[in-house]
């Protein structure tokens, strides 16, 4: 059962999301048989929108995996965008930069070994996108760096920040999870009350919160 939006509505509207490039399906589906958490294709119809009509050229992903969202990005954008993505797992870096050669967008994709927490202080480049798909519990804690990262006008896209519904209901909360839970309100407050964002949280996937940085 899903606690943020009824299953019917997520069903329809996945029912209305045309199929896509045939290599990133197959990617999805693979991706899916071995159970690693990527995006949900409501998100990933959601940012591909976003990607194109801003036309959005970097991106610095926290959170590669397997390297699916980082490919969709990839090919969302023209030859000419860069995605550089963030991961500290060796197995996980090891089989993106096979998945990302096989798709042939190596040259897009920048993958970084490392634990964002430390490696997003280390980085100098600008972007117009920031996409924060890692740690849950660590969204608070990357906000500044990230935000130092992010050019006037972009935005700060952060996944799962309803969290199974937990965020906005105690009355949902697994007791081993409640630290991630403190953590993630105080990120949504966090960037709801910034000075430099506007923010909104939409129920889209697993809660997705869109924060646009002023010029
Ligand atoms: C939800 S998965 C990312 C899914 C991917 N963005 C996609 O949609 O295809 C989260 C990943 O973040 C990584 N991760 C968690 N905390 C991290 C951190 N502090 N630094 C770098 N990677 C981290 C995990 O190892 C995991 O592979």
């Amino acid at each position: 059962m899903n606690e943020i939006v009824q299953d019917y509505i997520e069903d329809y509207i996945r029912g209305l999301i045309p199929e896509g490039n045939p290599l990133l399906e197959a990617f999805r589906v693979r991706a899916a048989a071995d159970e690693i958490p990527i995006i949900h294709p409501e998100v990933q119809n959601y940012l591909e929108i976003l990607i194109k009509s801003r036309n959005i050229q970097s991106i610095l992903e926290i959170g590669t995996a397997v390297g699916y969202s980082a490919s969709v990005f990839a090919a969302a954008m023209d030859a000419h965008g860069q995605v550089d993505t963030i991961e500290r797992s060796l197995k996980m870096v090891s089989e993106a930069e096979e998945n990302i050669g096989e798709l042939g967008i190596g040259n897009q994709v920048n993958l970084i070994l490392g634990d964002a927490l430390e490696t997003v202080e280390t980085l100098t480049k600008s972007y117009d996108m920031i996409f924060l798909d890692g740690g849950k519990g660590h969204y608070i804690h990357l906000l500044d760096a990230c935000l130092k990262r992010l050019k006037p006008g972009g935005v700060l896209v952060s996944d799962n920040v309803l969290f199974k519904g937990m965020i906005a209901s105690d009355a949902l909360v697994i007791r081993r999870k409640i630290t991630i839970v403190k953590r993630m309100r105080k990120y949504l407050e966090a960037i709801s009350d910034h000075p430099q964002l506007m923010t909104t949280v939409l129920p889209l996937g697993d809660g997705l919160a869109v924060s646009w940085m002023k010029n």
